[in-house]
């Protein structure tokens, strides 16, 4: 793809202003400043930058199943300088993560450049469920996890009924169709119980299979129209 109209399809300029930019010597590929117009780009290989700063055209959609480690952001960067998920997968794409996981969460993260789809799925009133198995510091009883499938009571609202089963006598497995900010851990420490490890199982029907922590692949494309049609993408 020529320069111009890359920097035209990253968004960043209509042709005719990318053009300027180039001439200008604001351009670089791979380090070097680009000032002809007719250069030709690679977009698998190339390293694009505008005034220093990398500029992405996407070629084509990339969907991730990664199995979230212990420590790790995922945000795209982190102000403290933690390490971010983004950097286990490599892809030739720009990959976000679809919502959030804490840091001290592991489990199973969806990372994709379909801004569509990942909004879709954040999105709560697409109610995809999410699965999680959370580890207490003590014992649940039956009454407990009746609460927790009725709804419990938080600062921003009331959770929505939920299925809520007892995997031992400290763990609970609990399947939410929202995504409140620390909603889980928050859920238990308004029943008086701290989470002492949390991990997503299942997202949807996806479920991470035999991927390791730190492991990732990507989604069978009848798993990206399984995901496409739970949140009306597709009929
Ligand atoms: N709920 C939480 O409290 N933490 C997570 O990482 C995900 C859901």
């Amino acid at each position: 793809m020529r320069l111009n109209k890359y920097l035209a399809a990253a968004g960043l300029a209509s042709r005719r202003s990318s053009e300027s930019l180039i001439q200008e010597g604001r351009v670089t590929i791979n380090g070097h400043v680009m000032r002809d117009l007719s250069t030709v780009v690679d977009t698998e290989i190339d390293q694009v930058e505008v005034d220093g700063r990398p500029v992405y055209v996407k070629t084509k959609d990339v969907y991730i199943l990664l199995h979230k480690p212990l420590n790790y952001v995922t945000t795209v960067k982190d102000e403290k300088g933690r390490d971010s998920v983004v950097d286990l997968v490599k892809t030739g794409e720009r990959i976000y993560p679809v919502g959030r996981l804490d840091y001290d969460t592991t489990g199973l993260l969806i990372l994709t450049n379909d801004g569509e789809l990942a909004y879709r799925l954040a999105h709560p009133r697409y109610g995809v469920e999410k699965t999680y198995i959370a580890r207490l510091n003590k014992k649940i009883n039956d009454h407990d996890l009746q609460q927790l499938r009725r709804g419990v009571q938080l600062v921003d609202g009331k959770t929505a009924p939920c299925r809520a089963r007892k995997l031992g006598k400290e763990i609970v497995e609990l399947a939410i169709h929202e995504g409140k900010n620390k909603q889980v851990k928050r859920m238990f420490r308004k029943l008086g119980f701290k989470v002492v490890d949390l991990h997503r199982a299942a997202y949807g029907s996806l479920q991470l299979g035999k991927l390791k922590y730190g492991q990732w692949r990507n989604l069978k494309p009848v798993e990206v129209l399984g995901l496409k049609k739970l949140v009306g993408l597709i009929d």
